[in-house]
C-alpha cells in the first residue's frame, strides 16, 4: 500500500550473519541495533529496521520486531483483537497529494508490515482499495476483507483472483463473483462481520484495520477498535485530507503502550483501549511474528 520514500537503516552491533534484506524474524531474535557502528554500510552488514523507544522507559534503541511483535489477547467477549494501523500528518491528515505514501518512510512500511504478519485477516474499506490498491497478501492463509456497500471493487485485480480477498457487504450489494460476507441488510453491520471472520479464517485471533477514514470511524462507533498503531509523519501537510476517522462522535479512551523515535524524526506510538487487557508493553518482544 505504502511507497517506499526513503530507507532508514541502523547496523546491528551483535554478532551478525547476513541476513536478507526483510529478515525481522532472525533480526528480532538479536540484541538491540545501535550500541555498535552504524550505517558503515559494506556489503554483507546486517541492516535491522531501528528506532529509539521513548516508552516505556528506560529508553533503548529497539527493532520494530520487538516493539510491535507483542501478546495480543482477544477482547474481553472473545472476539477478534482489532488493531488500526495509519500513518498521519503533523496537522492531522492522512492524505498527501492522494494518497498516504506521501506521509510514509521505509521505518513506517516495516511497521506496517510486521503487523501484517501478525495478522489473520485485514480489513480496509473500497475507498482505501480504489485509492491505493491492493494485492495478495504475503502471509500464507491471510485473508483481506473490502467493506463496501456498492460492491465497487475490481474483481479481477490480484487481490481477488489469489482468493485471498472477499467482500464485507450487505444483502443488497451486487454480487461481483468474489467471496462474500453479507452483514446486514441496507446497512454494514461490523460487530457480526468481525463475529463471523472464524467461517473464512478459524481462529482468527488479530485482525488489523487499515482504514481509511470512514472504516476507522465505522469501527469507532461500534467499539471495536482495541488498539491504534499511528505513525506521525514529521511534517504539516495542509490541503483537506481526511483525520484518522470520521464518524459518529464517540470518545474512547486508550492508553499509551509505546513510544518511539527513529532517525528522521517520525514518531511510532501504540495505544491500546483503556480496559483491554495487556500483559506486555513492548520491552519484551513475543514470538509469534510468522516470517
Ligand atoms: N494515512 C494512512 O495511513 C491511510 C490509510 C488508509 C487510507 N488512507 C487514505 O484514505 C483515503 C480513503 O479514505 P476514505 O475514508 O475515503 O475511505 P475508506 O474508509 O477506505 O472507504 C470508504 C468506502 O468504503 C466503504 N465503507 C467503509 N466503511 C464502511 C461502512 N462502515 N459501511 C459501509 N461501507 C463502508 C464504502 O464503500 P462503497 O463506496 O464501495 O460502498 C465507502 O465509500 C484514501 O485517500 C487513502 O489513501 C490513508
Amino acid at each position: 500500500m505504502w511507497i517506499s520514500r526513503r530507507h532508514l537503516w541502523a547496523t546491528c552491533a551483535s554478532p551478525c550473519g547476513h541476513l536478507p534484506r526483510d529478515g525481522h524474524t532472525q533480526a528480532r531474535r538479536r540484541t538491540g541495533c545501535a550500541t555498535g557502528p552504524i550505517g558503515h554500510g559494506a556489503a554483507g552488514d546486517v541492516k535491522i529496521p531501528c528506532m529509539r523507544r521513548l516508552h516505556p522507559g528506560p529508553a533503548a534503541d529497539v527493532t520494530i520486531g520487538e516493539l510491535y511483535d507483542v501478546p495480543r489477547p482477544r477482547a474481553p467477549d472473545g472476539r477478534p483483537r482489532i488493531g488500526i494501523c495509519m500513518v498521519s500528518s503533523l496537522d492531522g491528515s492522512i492524505v498527501f497529494g492522494g494518497g498516504s505514501a506521501g506521509l510514509s518512510s521505509a521505518n513506517d512500511i516495516e511497521v506496517l508490515l510486521t503487523l501484517r504478519r501478525l495478522a489473520d485477516v485485514i480489513m480496509v474499506g473500497a475507498g482505501t482499495v480504489r485509492a491505493e490498491g491492493y494485492g495478495a497478501p504475503r502471509k500464507a492463509g491471510q485473508r483481506i476483507g473490502v467493506v463496501t456497500t456498492s460492491g465497487d471493487v475490481d474483481a479481477t485485480s490480484p487481490l481477488f483472483t489469489s482468493g485471498a480477498g472477499f467482500l464485507i457487504c450487505t444483502d443488497e450489494t451486487p454480487d461481483r463473483g468474489v467471496e462474500a460476507l453479507r452483514v446486514g441488510s441496507g446497512r454494514i453491520d461490523l460487530a457480526q462481520a468481525v463475529d463471523r471472520l472464524a467461517e473464512l479464517v478459524p481462529d482468527v485471533g488479530f485482525v488489523q484495520a487499515e482504514g481509511g477514514s470512514h472504516l476507522n470511524g465505522a469501527l469507532l462507533g461500534a467499539g471495536l477498535v482495541d488498539e491504534l498503531h499511528l505513525t506521525l509523519s514529521p511534517q504539516m501537510v495542509g490541503g483537506t485530507g481526511p483525520r484518522l476517522a470520521d464518524g459518529p462522535d464517540v470518545a474512547t479512551a486508550f492508553d499509551l503502550a509505546h513510544l518511539a523515535v527513529d532517525e528522521g524524526s517520525f514518531v511510532f506510538s501504540r495505544w491500546v483501549r483503556r480496559g483491554i487487557t495487556e500483559t506486555t508493553s513492548g520491552a519484551t518482544s513475543g514470538a509469534s511474528t510468522g516470517g
